[in-house]
């Protein structure tokens, strides 16, 4: 027997460590306001959402220590598929994900979203001497979530889902790596976007890209200016778009490609008089595009990526009272470190060395980079059958893609499994001409969450949405073999479809077949690099 929505409240509260804010039906296209949202979890400017079907929303306190409580939201629709999917956090965290509420409960799970211990994905006062605000934010909110939904479906529907999923990206994606090596009974299949993991170097080196620039000196001879910038990889784009044989704005891998910086010296006509580089600026660039080393000399965090958009570096100045002053627009660098790192409201990254990274690592705030820096071990998950599926956008500006071919290449290592075994239970899709988790100029809608917008008929389906591939392989056996990306108009969900590519399972990689119109998922194949 299944409650109704307004009967769940007081089950709920009887539950030790929950407590319910607020439990309402609602139907399919309501607007639902969000009064309490902070500022900066409001996207787009938006303090509220829609419902993508007829269904039960409940919002709880978590209680995980004796003094953090984190905040779940959940949807369970009228019209269940028997699923419980459970979803993270961005940046550094603080906001429910109601474009991936939406997403899950439009295809009908019982779809759950968390804060992740804190409100706000700017500002670092929710860390500072909060201790336990940063244990759920580092490793335990996903843990609670999952504790909480699996037993809040089981009071509400009457009965125990009949398998168990999470989805994020970025720092969801760290938060979904991480539930894997550390509570590997939490689900059955879990999807990493752009997964942020070894995520204390990931965003130290915002800081240190910076810093190989002369920044904050404004005026150093080694500075590179925005415009500098945005002319520099425009001219990496139309260098090395050609050479995977299509002319698409593109570069299929770019880590299969190096460039000579001194191309964009003056006098070599790849950058015009009022953007061409010094000297000395050519070697910024130089230096720029190299891996990151910690003290020790090891390769930490691998180059960034050519093509991708420099801004978590390179927009590095604001305006105050008509003053250009130095300020990164990448705000978790100087957050994070103020609040769960060096415990100081005034720190800046303005100074910051490779000797600040390395003191982060060696703290490892809340146990945040036990996923994919301390470890790899995901076998108990592997033993048990559970399933890895992770994408990554070759165009990304925030987590260089080469951290997701990292992290399964490690982790092969670390359970001695060879490719073919790993395939059994982790593949990766790299996404060509993918930004951060979504947008780009590449064919990269694969099923990611779309405000407002259920998927529809024709991308309901195991090919063109991954977390329905994921259900697949976890329910039926059936592993992905291939996605197909597409490219809307406007990058909106729904619109006219400018193009489509085959995506594939890394190693592979999509080649054009040479004869095709490349705007077809069918003109493209995969293979073997
Ligand atoms: C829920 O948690 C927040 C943040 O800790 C707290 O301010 C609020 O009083 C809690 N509400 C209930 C009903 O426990
Ligand atoms: C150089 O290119 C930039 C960007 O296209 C343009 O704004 C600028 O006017 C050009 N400068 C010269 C000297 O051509
Ligand atoms: C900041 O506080 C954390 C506990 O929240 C502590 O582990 C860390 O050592 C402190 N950092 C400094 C630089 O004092
Ligand atoms: C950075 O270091 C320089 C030189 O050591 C010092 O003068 C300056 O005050 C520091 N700036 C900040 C913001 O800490
Ligand atoms: C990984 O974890 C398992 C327990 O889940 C342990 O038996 C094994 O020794 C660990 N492997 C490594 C390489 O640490
Ligand atoms: C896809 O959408 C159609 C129409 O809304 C629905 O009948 C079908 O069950 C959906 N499939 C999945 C896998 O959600």
């Amino acid at each position: 027997m299944s409650l109704t929505c307004q009967q769940i409240s007081s089950i709920l509260n009887t539950a030790p460590g929950l407590a319910v804010l607020n439990a309402t039906h609602l139907s399919n296209g309501v607007v639902v306001d969000l009064p309490g949202l902070v500022p900066s979890c409001m996207v787009n400017g938006l303090s509220s959402t829609t419902t993508t079907n007829d269904l039960c929303r409940i919002i709880v306190n978590v209680t995980t220590s004796a003094s953090s409580t984190n905040r779940i939201e959940a949807w369970l629709p009228d019209n269940w598929n028997g699923r419980f999917l459970a979803t993270g956090n961005g940046g550094i965290g603080g906001c429910i994900d109601y474009a991936n509420l939406q997403h899950g409960a439009g295809l009908g799970f019982a779809t759950f979203g968390t804060n992740g211990g804190h409100d706000g994905q700017t500002g670092f006062e929710f860390f500072l001497n909060r201790p336990e605000d940063i244990n759920d934010f580092g490793y335990r909110a996903i843990h609670a979530e999952a504790e909480a939904g699996k037993y809040i479906i089981e009071q509400y529907y009457g009965r125990k889902a009949d398998y168990n999923y999470y989805s994020g990206c970025s720092t969801g994606g760290r938060q979904g790596f991480e539930e894997a090596i550390l509570y590997p009974d939490d689900f059955h299949g879990i999807l990493m976007g752009s997964m942020g993991v070894d995520w204390l170097h990931i965003v130290a080196s915002k800081g240190i890209l910076a810093r190989r620039m002369g920044w904050p000196d404004l005026s150093s001879p080694k500075y590179i200016t925005a415009a500098q910038w945005s002319a520099i990889v425009k001219a990496q784009i139309d260098l090395l778009d050609p050479l995977d044989g299509v002319t698409d704005g593109i570069i299929d891998d770019p880590t299969s490609h190096t460039i000579d910086p001194s191309i964009f010296g003056c006098g070599n006509d790849v950058l015009n008089s009022s953007l061409c580089l010094t000297d000395v600026q050519v070697q910024t660039v130089r230096e720029i595009y190299e891996p990151l080393t910690n003290s020790e000399g090891d390769v930490v965090y691998p180059s960034f990526d050519l093509g991708a958009d420099t801004s978590v570096f390179s927009a590095n100045t604001k305006t105050v009272d008509g003053t250009t002053v130095p300020e990164l627009t990448y705000t978790v660098l100087q957050d994070y470190w103020r609040g769960a790192v060096y415990n100081s409201s005034t720190w800046t990254p303005h100074n910051f060395t490779i000797a600040d990274m390395d003191f982060a690592v060696n703290l490892n705030p809340g146990g945040i980079n036990i996923a994919g820096g301390l470890s790899h071990n995901v076998s108990a998950y592997h033993f048990q059958g559970g399933k890895l599926l992770a994408y990554h956008g070759r165009a990304d500006q925030t987590v260089t893609s080469a951290v997701s071919s990292r992290a399964f290449h490690r982790t092969a290592e670390t359970l001695d499994l060879s490719l073919e075994q790993m395939h059994d239970f982790y593949r990766l899709f790299y996404v060509p001409g993918m930004g951060h988790c979504a947008g780009g100029v590449g064919a990269w809608s694969i099923g990611q969450p779309n405000v407002n917008r259920p998927p529809g008929e024709q991308f309901n389906n195991t090919d063109n949405n991954i977390l329905l591939a994921l259900v697949d392989w976890v329910e039926e056996g059936n592993a992905p073999q291939a996605l197909v990306g597409t490219k809307f108009k406007g990058d909106r969900l729904g619109e006219e479809v400018e193009a489509q590519r085959t995506h594939c399972v890394y190693p592979s990689v999509s080649r054009w077949d040479g004869v095709g119109d490349a705007k077809k998922a069918e003109s493209w194949r995969c293979e073997l690099a």
